[in-house]
Parts: structure tokens; C-alpha cells; sequence
């Protein structure tokens, strides 16, 4: 299959960087379609540890080309950051990356606003991550926004920003912020320009090119389904459309492009920031996920709310985003709990809601409708085929395989490269549920 999509089924967090690095290893490009340094995406090899925010988790891989699609929001500071970073550990980007000519820009002024709103929203703040994404899509949104390409042209971005601080800056002075500095911000930009414009180009023609050449395109999708603009538990979501749906919007690929679409999915729920989790577990249960599996933001550092399984969000992710098969991370965390549960369904005002609620402050009041499955003791570490799997986890496996209506092809056991398990066609149906 020569594109294929890969994106998060939950509500961020669930293991993509390490999957697009195992798939970009059979990949010559590989692409960011949406959101911006929100990201963190993580890729353990042997002793080296990499968290990329801005660019593909191909990119460690030493032969891809690595593109950062028009529908990204760039953080030129971050993204220089991490290119200098990776090339001081050895990684060559240079010569491998390019940047959509279309993408919106994340200037310093949408950082500063990112953090006025999230104060002035009060008790009703939504957690973002401080990196400018909302205002930055709001600036695109409402036509107001700056490219990459009027980056390159200093006579083009100066009105722009102009225009936009006018507004901006008095918001920054009723959240109590200093307002920001025209010339300074001007400045700053004129000079990261001459980093960006070598790397700026028609993307949109590059991929169609490839796509048209039969080259082997991945895209990766940063941050989840449930916090996807449209489909999640809106307002708590991030600002862009996280899934496949947003491949074609953010890269310029043809919809029917798409040849495969992997979800990736945790055998648990996490989630940082504000807004609904129904299956949150603040016991014992919660602290094991917590510790065994590490969970503290890539990006903030923020520990991350944990939970069980939600089959009625990742049902909903499969059903909306046509997902071929699903990446089941992190089973090995579960080992040593003694009963796991599995939300099928959820309860809200004595109903049975099959798929999540529109309003947020319903879907935060709903109860969970769990099954009970038994846990294992083993740990999975060193497991490499399906079945060498305790019985008990491949029926907790196969049991969210029936309950997310996609094949479960992948599963990961530990952070490493080689701690995975390749399942060509999902779990076998002689493993009862
Ligand atoms: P990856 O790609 C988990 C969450 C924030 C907040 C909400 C809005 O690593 O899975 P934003 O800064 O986007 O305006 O914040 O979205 N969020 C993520 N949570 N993983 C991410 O990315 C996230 N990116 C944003 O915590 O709740
Ligand atoms: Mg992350």
C-alpha cells in the first residue's frame, strides 16, 4: 500500500511517534497533515530517547523525506530547535526536510494569547499546551493569518501582524499581560526567516508528484479522535481535524489517496488537559497505569490523567475515520492487575448511550458501562508472537479487537523499537473473547 495514515484513536498520547517510526522504515515520506509543536511524539532507539513536536517521528529513520504539510501551524523557533538538536545527536535532517509554503506560522504573540485566553477562561479552562495552537487556527480561520510564505516576503508580514496585535494586545491587557512588542516581533521574525527559507516549498505539488509516481507516503497524525475540532469532546479539544479527515485539508492529497488507515490505540485511556474521561481511574488501577507505563506529557511534562479502555470512543473512531487496522499500545503496562475493566457503552441519565454525547457536560456526567476481564501476571516484555501471550491477554485483546469493529495488526510491549508484536490480520478468531 503506498499511502497510509496513521493517527491517535483517543485523546492523544497513544503511541504514534513510535508506529510512523516503524512504518517509516518502509516509507520514502513521511508527513505531518495537522496541528503543530502540541505534538510530542516519542521514539525510543536502543539507548537514545527523541520527542519531536514539529517534525515527522520518520525522521529518525536516516533515508525518508520529511514534509510538514500545509495544514500544520509551525512554530518557526521550534521547529529550527529541533532540526539544530537532532543534527548535534547525529540525525541528519538537513536536505531532508520541507515545509508547506502554505502553512500558517506560530508567532510568539499566539503563545502569549494561547495563555490570556486559557486565564481568562478561569475555572473553565481547557489545559492546552501553551504553544499558540488555538490562535493560531483562529488567526487562519478568520483569514487573518501568516504563512510561511509571507514569512519569506518582510513588506507582506509586517501590516499582517499590525493588523492582528491591534486587537490581540488589548485582550493581553485585560488578562493582566504585557502587550506585545510590534518591532520586537518583527524582528524576531525577519531573523528566523533566513532559517526557514531554504526549507519552504510547494509540498502540495511535491506530494501530488510522489503520490502520482507511486512512491510510499505516511501520514501521521499528531494528538487524538476525542480531541478532534469536530468529533471530540469540543470545547476540550485542540483546534484542527486530528484523523484522515484531515489528510486531504492538510496536504493537498487527493481523499481517495488514502490507501490505509491505521488507528493507534492505548490497552488504556489517558489524557492531559480539561474536559470529559468517563473512565478515569483515580485508584489503584490508575496509579499502576500511571507508573508502568510512564505517563507523563512529552510536551508539558504534565502527569496524565489514566483510565480504562473506552470502547465507546474508540468504536466511534473506527466508525468515523475507516480505520483498516488498529495498533494496540502499551498491553504490557496491564500485567499485574488483577482485573481489568473495558467501558462498552456509556450510562447518562439512566440511558445507554452507544456513542459519545455532544454536549461536553454530558459526556463528563456519564457513567461508564464496564465489563470485567481477567488481568495476567506475566510480564510481556519479551513477547514477540500473539501466542506467547498469557490466555488471559489474548482474550482481553480480542475482546477490544470485537469491541472497536477494526483488526488489531499491531500490538507494543514495551518502548523499544523491537518490543512489538506483527499480527497480519488480526487476532484469530479461535481466540475466544
Ligand atoms: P500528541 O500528538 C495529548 C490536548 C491538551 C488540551 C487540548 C488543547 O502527543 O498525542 P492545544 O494546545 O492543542 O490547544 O490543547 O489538547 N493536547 C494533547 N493531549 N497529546 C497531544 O499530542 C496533545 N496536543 C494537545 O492537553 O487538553
Ligand atoms: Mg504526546
Amino acid at each position: 500500500m503506498s499511502v497510509t495514515c496513521v493517527f491517535g484513536m483517543q485523546w492523544g498520547d497513544e503511541g504514534k511517534g513510535r508506529v510512523v517510526d516503524l512504518l517509516a522504515a518502509q516509507s520514502d515520506i513521511v508527513v505531518r497533515y495537522q496541528g503543530g509543536a502540541n505534538a510530542g511524539h516519542t521514539v525510543v532507539v536502543g539507548e537514545e530517547r527523541y520527542v519531536l513536536h514539529l517534525l515527522p517521528s520518520g525522521a529518525i529513520q536516516p533515508r525518508t523525506l520529511n514534509v510538514i504539510g500545509n495544514g500544520v501551524v509551525v512554530d518557526p523557533w521550534t521547529l529550527v530547535r529541533e532540526v539544530d538538536e537532532l543534527e548535534a545527536r547525529g540525525v541528519r535532517i538537513q536536505g531532508r526536510l520541507k515545509v508547506s509554503d502554505r502553512a500558517h506560522v506560530v508567532l510568539p504573540y499566539h503563545k502569549r494569547m494561547d495563555v490570556a485566553l486559557e486565564t481568562l477562561r478561569g475555572a473553565d479552562a481547557l489545559g492546552t499546551t501553551s504553544r499558540g495552537i488555538g490562535p493560531a487556527y483562529g488567526d487562519k480561520m478568520r483569514r487573518a493569518g501568516l504563512r510561511t510564505a509571507d514569512l519569506l516576503k518582510p513588506g507582506r508580514f509586517e501590516p499582517l501582524l499590525r493588523g492582528n496585535l491591534a486587537a490581540w494586545n488589548a485582550i493581553l491587557d485585560r488578562a493582566g499581560l504585557e502587550p506585545v512588542d510590534v518591532a520586537a516581533e518583527v524582528a524576531a521574525m525577519t531573523e528566523i526567516a533566513g532559517r526557514l527559507r531554504p526549507l519552504v516549498a510547494d509540498t502540495t505539488a511535491l506530494l501530488g508528484d510522489a503520490w502520482r509516481a507511486g512512491r510510499r507516503i505516511l501520514l501521521e497524525g499528531a494528538q487524538g479522535f476525542a480531541l478532534d475540532v469536530d468529533h471530540g469532546s469540543y470545547p476540550y479539544v485542540t483546534s484542527s481535524s486530528t484523523g484522515p479527515s484531515g489528510v486531504s485539508a492538510g496536504t493537498g492529497l487527493p481523499p481517495r489517496a488514502l490507501d490505509r488507515v491505521v488507528g493507534i490505540v492505548k490497552a488504556y485511556t489517558t489524557r492531559v488537559g480539561a474536559g470529559p474521561f468517563p473512565t478515569l481511574d483515580t485508584g489503584l488501577a490508575g496509579r499502576h497505569m500511571a507508573q508502568r507505563g510512564h505517563e507523563f506529557g512529552a510536551t508539558t511534562g504534565r502527569p496524565r490523567a489514566c483510565g480504562w479502555f473506552d470502547g465507546v470512543v474508540a468504536r466511534r473512531a473506527v466508525a468515523t475515520q475507516g480505520v483498516d487496522a488498529a495498533a494496540l499500545m502499551k498491553l504490557d503496562v496491564l500485567s499485574g492487575l488483577p482485573e481489568l475493566q473495558v467501558c462498552v457503552a456509556y450510562e447518562l441519565d439512566g440511558r445507554r448511550l452507544d456513542a459519545p454525547p455532544a454536549w461536553a457536560g454530558d459526556w463528563e456526567t456519564c457513567r461508564p458501562v464496564y465489563e470485567t476481564w481477567p488481568g495476567w501476571e506475566e510480564d510481556l516484555g519479551a513477547v514477540r508472537r500473539f501466542e506467547d501471550l498469557p490466555a488471559a491477554a489474548r482474550r482481553y485483546v480480542r475482546a477490544l479487537q470485537d469491541l472497536m469493529g477494526t483488526r488489531v495488526e499491531m500490538i507494543s510491549v514495551g518502548a523499544e523499537r523491537e518490543r512489538f508484536i506483527a499480527l497480519p490480520g488480526g487476532v484469530p478468531d479461535e481466540v475466544a473473547a
